[in-house]
């Protein structure tokens, strides 16, 4: 039988009002998670990673002039139909977020210890003494030191990434089924983003977690990722299991962005970037393929007509007119 989707994201399209009229930041994305699989989401600044996870979380209902299509549906039930007062309960619970900017999610006023331990009174109906202990435990799991002091300590008493770390124990604290992780752990040194990243591989496989790992690091997506969603201008334009997009590449735009990753063997201060130009604007979102204006590959086709995501090989989609000719021309594609 095959194993139910946790998480089943259909078409899902999220447009803000602005002054200067309307714009989709995520413009028809589509992905499944199924339990205990780690789904990255790569891209360039600005292609609406972040717009498109806090849609999932709902995050984004307090400002007015949003309207999401599609569906989000989490274990079943569709989140962009769910009243906000269910939503609540689902957040923190059985379906979490953790953010780069830790002080978005912490609260100043209230200890670390009590923001952990109010989920799992609230959620899970634990005592709140049975709480503090499971705040003293995630708080070491998280390689915060002296947790048991730590855990009476406020948000400015801790270090930046002691912040971090407490909004990961936060997070964490009630086992959710799922976690979105929005660039975790940009701001943190290596180490102890090694160790993050250790924890969440390690909730992962212990109770299945699944995750949406959101990050600019391809290095990561390589070592923690199952399948990897390439993002551009709100669209996905590549999906693949993560071996074999990091080995076929199809789209110019994932070849461009494997090709700036920074490689033992070549000459470090040689520029990263390979892909020329920026993120078009919202506004003037292209006509036909999105990265006709940066391919060096794209002709008439391209700048009229949108390709389809479309599968090339069975578990393998890409959104591009002529990927299968560049396929052929072999060896990386160099522009
Ligand atoms: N409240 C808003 N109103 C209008 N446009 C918005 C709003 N929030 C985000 N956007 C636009 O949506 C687009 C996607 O932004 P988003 O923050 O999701 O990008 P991102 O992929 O997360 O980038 P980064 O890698 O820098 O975090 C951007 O063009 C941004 O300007
Ligand atoms: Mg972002």
């Amino acid at each position: 039988m095959p194993i139910e989707p946790l998480l089943e994201i259909k078409d899902l399209r999220t447009h803000f009002y602005t002054d200067r009229g309307r714009v989709t930041a995520v413009d028809g994305v589509s992905f499944t998670v199924h339990p205990g699989e780690i789904v990255g989401v790569v891209g360039e600044s600005g292609s609406g990673k972040s717009v498109m996870a806090q849609s999932l979380m709902r995050l984004l209902d307090h400002t007015d002039a949003i309207e999401y299509e599609g569906e989000v549906r989490f274990q079943g039930r569709n989140l962009l139909e769910l009243p906000l007062s269910r939503m609540r309960e689902i957040r923190g619970n059985e379906l979490s977020m953790i953010f780069q900017d830790p002080l978005t999610s912490l609260n100043p006023v209230y200890t670390i210890g009590n923001q952990i331990a109010e989920g799992l009174i609230q959620h899970q109906g634990l005592s709140r003494k049975e709480a503090r202990k499971r705040s003293i435990e995630i708080l070491r799991l998280t390689g915060i030191s002296s947790p048991e002091t730590r855990v009476d300590s406020y948000p400015h008493e801790l270090s930046g990434g002691m912040q971090q770390r407490a909004m990961i124990a936060i997070a964490l604290a009630c086992q959710p089924k799922l976690l979105i992780a929005d660039e975790p752990t940009t701001a943190l040194d290596v180490t102890i983003q090694a160790q993050i990243l250790d924890l969440i591989l390690s909730l992962n496989e212990q109770l299945h977690m699944g995750v949406v790992f959101i990050t600019h690091d391809l290095g990561v997506v390589s070592e923690i990722c199952t399948t990897v969603k390439v993002m551009y201008l709100g669209q996905i334009i590549e999906d693949a299991p993560v071996r074999e997009l990091f080995r076929s590449p199809l789209h110019p735009y994932t070849q461009g962005l494997l090709q700036s990753l920074p490689r033992l063997d070549t000459n470090r201060d040689e520029p990263l970037s390979v892909i020329t130009g920026t993120v078009p604007s919202l506004h003037h979102i292209p006509k036909g393929c999105r990265f006709s204006t940066r391919c060096p590959f794209a002709d008439d086709k391209c700048r009229q007509e949108e390709p389809p995501l479309e599968n090339a090989t069975e578990n393998h989609k890409v959104k591009c007119w002529h990927y299968a000719n560049l396929q052929q021309e072999g060896e990386g594609v160099s522009p």
